[in-house]
């Protein structure tokens, strides 16, 4: 009797192991939503989660994000600027675990992108936090609200960013739908082979950890002071790319958003390396690292660059561009 019982449960273990449900098999090809398989592999929906793509809302969130208005709302978000003023829409990091100022800048000379202070809205469904670091001390409690929530981000980063006014709720949704257009896809990711089969054989949690190792879930900030001590040692190079891609996307004097005009012209470029030394706001040591704010009666203003988004040495680079016109 002992022996059958002992057989028995022998047995029955034996045969769960042979029989036992294997966990469902994650299958995703290069064009499979990130999102999408994270959540099969057991993580909580979002709550910016929109399952299925409207296409006619997808176009008028794409219409407010790249014109400042669409047929939702006649009324312009803006009057000073677009998403588009600060954000790129694209892939701006070849890297996008690591992402650096250095690499984005030779990432955006080689793919003709803008080079700006806010980060780029492609993927950022995909992001878990938004205002990080430092953003609290420039927009204070209203980070709270917006730090774990994309739709609290859009509505600060429209009215205090962009200083315009709020979205309605349905230009807020459209823009939603646009913005999931722009999600993180497999092959953005660049797996390798063998990453591939491990995210096919590991343990859920194993395959959530090493997707989630390649790329950023949040974009980091820190606010610098200017520098103290110049060289105007850099490559000229990029400094141009820094001074054509960064300052004329908007102080261009045709399709720029500033009464201040920067173009390629000795004149402009005279002006900024004569400043160069100075401590004001015509230095480019100055003005990169504080911007400007809006006052009453103006509301344009320039939002500084975080270290992130633009590193001393590249403003050296500038810097060293900037000089050869002196
Ligand atoms: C004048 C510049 C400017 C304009 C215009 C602007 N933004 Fe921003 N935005 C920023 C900066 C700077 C940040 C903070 C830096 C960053 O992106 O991490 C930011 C942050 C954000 C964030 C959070 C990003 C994150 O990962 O932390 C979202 C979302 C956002 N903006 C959406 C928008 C939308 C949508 C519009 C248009 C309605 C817009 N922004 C217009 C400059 C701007
Ligand atoms: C996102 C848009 C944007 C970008 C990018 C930008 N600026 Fe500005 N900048 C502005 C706005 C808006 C003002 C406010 C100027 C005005 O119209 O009075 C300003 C002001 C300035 C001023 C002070 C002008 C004054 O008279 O008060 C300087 C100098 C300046 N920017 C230089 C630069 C340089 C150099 C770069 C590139 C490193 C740059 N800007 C990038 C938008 C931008």
């Amino acid at each position: 009797m002992k022996n059958l019982a002992l057989f028995m449960l022998v047995f029955t273990l034996f045969a769960f192991t042979l029989f036992a449900p294997k966990k469902d098999k994650l299958k995703f090809s290069e064009n499979s939503s990130v999102y999408n398989a994270l959540k099969q592999l057991g993580l909580s929906p979002v709550t910016h989660e929109i399952t299925k793509i409207d296409t006619q809302l997808a176009r008028y969130g794409y219409e407010i994000i790249h014109n400042g208005q669409s047929n939702l709302n006649k009324k312009r978000q803006s009057k000073h600027f677009t998403c588009r003023s600060c954000h790129n829409v694209v892939r701006e990091d070849d890297n996008l675990s690591h992402p650096t100022p250095e690499d984005r800048l030779k990432y955006g000379l080689k793919n003709d992108l803008p080079f700006l202070q806010g980060t780029t809205l492609w993927g950022i469904v995909n992001r878990e936090s938004y205002y990080n670091g430092d953003y609290v001390k420039k927009y204070g409690s209203k980070v709270e609200k917006a730090n774990k929530n994309l739709e609290n981000a859009i509505q600060l980063c429209a009215t205090e960013c962009a200083q315009g006014r709020a979205l309605n709720k349905e230009e807020l949704n459209a823009v939603l739908h646009y913005l999931w257009t722009l999600e993180l896809k497999f092959e953005d990711l660049i797996l390798t082979k063998q990453e591939k089969e491990a995210i096919h054989n590991q343990s859920n949690n194993q395959a959530i950890d090493l997707i989630k190792s390649k790329y950023l879930q949040y974009s980091p900030a820190t606010f610098v002071d200017q520098m103290q001590v110049r060289t105007k040692k850099g490559s000229p190079e990029h400094g141009r790319y820094i001074y054509e891609k960064s300052c004329m996307h908007c102080h261009n004097s045709s399709k720029g958003v500033t009464n201040f005009t920067l173009d390629v012209s000795s004149i402009d470029l005279k002006f900024l390396a004569k400043n160069l030394d100075t401590y004001n706001k015509y230095s480019i040591y100055w003005i990169t690292r504080y911007g400007t704010h809006p006052v009453a009666g103006y509301k344009p203003y320039m939002p500084h660059y975080t270290k992130e988004r633009l590193s001393d040495q590249q403003i050296e680079d500038l810097a060293a561009y900037i000089s050869t016109f002196n």
